[in-house]
């Protein structure tokens, strides 16, 4: 039985154009700028991006991180969404090792903060409080349901960051799931943000990495704390590699991802147990509900006995994940798998 593994688009494995572009590559010592290829996809992914200058980072924690320590100073406040993931999901690691609080304000459904909330949430001169110096956002929304921001939203929350002067990062991991959706390039989408981070090892299949991209003074100054994070890679081309043909033929694909997630959303949509946790599937994710009634654990442990993983989120919430090792009939398959499971725990109910 054929395992359908919806979990996350980093399961991914590199291509086979990646794996002889790895076995080929040129490098020498990043830490020395040296690696000939990690220099051709930094500067390969900062063109893309419309940005001066880009950092290839081990992960996309890392990246968000580093642009959380090149933008703010120990007890500085930084402004997030209640579900963003440089909230829910990089450890603490801004308050950690960044020695930032953390400012929460709510993420609506589709990912968005609302201005008002951003500038109530932004500190006044008061010898009491923490300076606010930075505002995090991020598109695609993970836990909204691969939610889209805008290009002009996003002018619209950068222009009132920077009013108060605030710089703002967009933790982009999908940003060109966003761009593909909206059918835009890329750079549209973070011209107005500070910094941006993307992942190469989601949806775009290699295998590491993620990159790090802003001004050339900002990244100047990322890389070192790259190093002090312990991120100062040596003959790092050999992943660099993957990351340039991820770049060069890996985007426009993701459409068909975002067809998939459609369709998958439509299948659980039928399925009596399931309901939809959004409103829309614009990319490759899907958030369902599990009907109260039925056994959460139940329905993981039958999921798993019938070959398909998705990932739970707590209660009855669980997310599916579409990317390049998923077909068309894999998704029919995994509904016609998870429609006799949550049958079989309608029938003992
Ligand atoms: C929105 C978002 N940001 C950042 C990350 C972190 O990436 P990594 O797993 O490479 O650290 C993820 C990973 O799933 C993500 O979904």
């Amino acid at each position: 039985m054929k395992v359908i593994d919806l979990r996350s688009d980093t399961v991914t494995h590199p291509t086979p154009e990646m794996r002889k572009a790895m076995y080929e590559a040129k490098v020498g010592d990043d830490v020395y700028g040296e690696d000939p290829t990690v220099n051709r996809l930094e500067a390969l992914a900062a063109e893309k991006l419309g940005k001066e200058a880009a950092l290839f980072t081990v992960s996309g924690t890392m990246s968000n991180l580093t642009a959380v320590l090149t933008h703010t100073h120990h007890g500085n406040e930084i402004i997030l969404g209640a579900y963003s993931h440089i909230f829910l999901n990089e450890v603490g690691g801004a308050a950690a090792l960044g020695g930032v609080v953390m400012r929460i304000i709510p993420n609506d459904e589709n990912g968005r903060l609302d201005l008002d909330d951003v500038e109530q949430a932004i500190r006044g001169r008061n010898i009491h409080y923490p300076e606010t110096t930075l505002l995090c956002i991020e598109n695609t929304h993970n836990r909204c349901g691969g939610a889209v921001l805008t290009a002009h939203y996003t002018r619209d929350v950068c222009d009132l960051a920077h009013k108060h002067g605030l710089k703002v990062h967009l933790d982009g991991a999908r940003i060109f799931n966003a761009a593909v959706a909206l059918k835009v390039p890329a750079s549209r989408l973070v011209v107005d943000v500070d910094s941006v981070s993307f992942c190469l090892s989601k949806g775009l299949s290699a295998p590491v990495g993620s990159m790090l991209c802003g001004a050339k003074e900002h990244i100047e100054r990322a890389r070192k704390f790259r190093k002090m994070l312990g991120g100062g890679m040596r003959q790092a081309g050999v992943i660099a590699a993957a990351g340039i043909v991820a770049l060069e033929t890996m985007v426009d694909r993701l459409a068909s991802d975002h067809a998939n997630a459609g369709r998958l959303a439509k299948g659980l949509q039928k399925i009596d147990g399931i309901s939809l946790a959004q409103k829309e599937v614009p990319t490759n994710i899907v958030m369902f509900d599990l009907a109260p009634d039925l056994p959460v654990d139940r329905f993981i442990s039958g999921l798993n006995n019938k070959g398909v993983r998705v990932g739970s989120r707590g209660g009855g919430l669980f997310r599916a994940v579409t990317h390049r090792m998923i077909s068309a009939e894999d998704v029919d398959e995994a509904i016609a798998r998870i429609e006799v499971v949550v049958r079989g725990l309608r029938r003992k109910a």
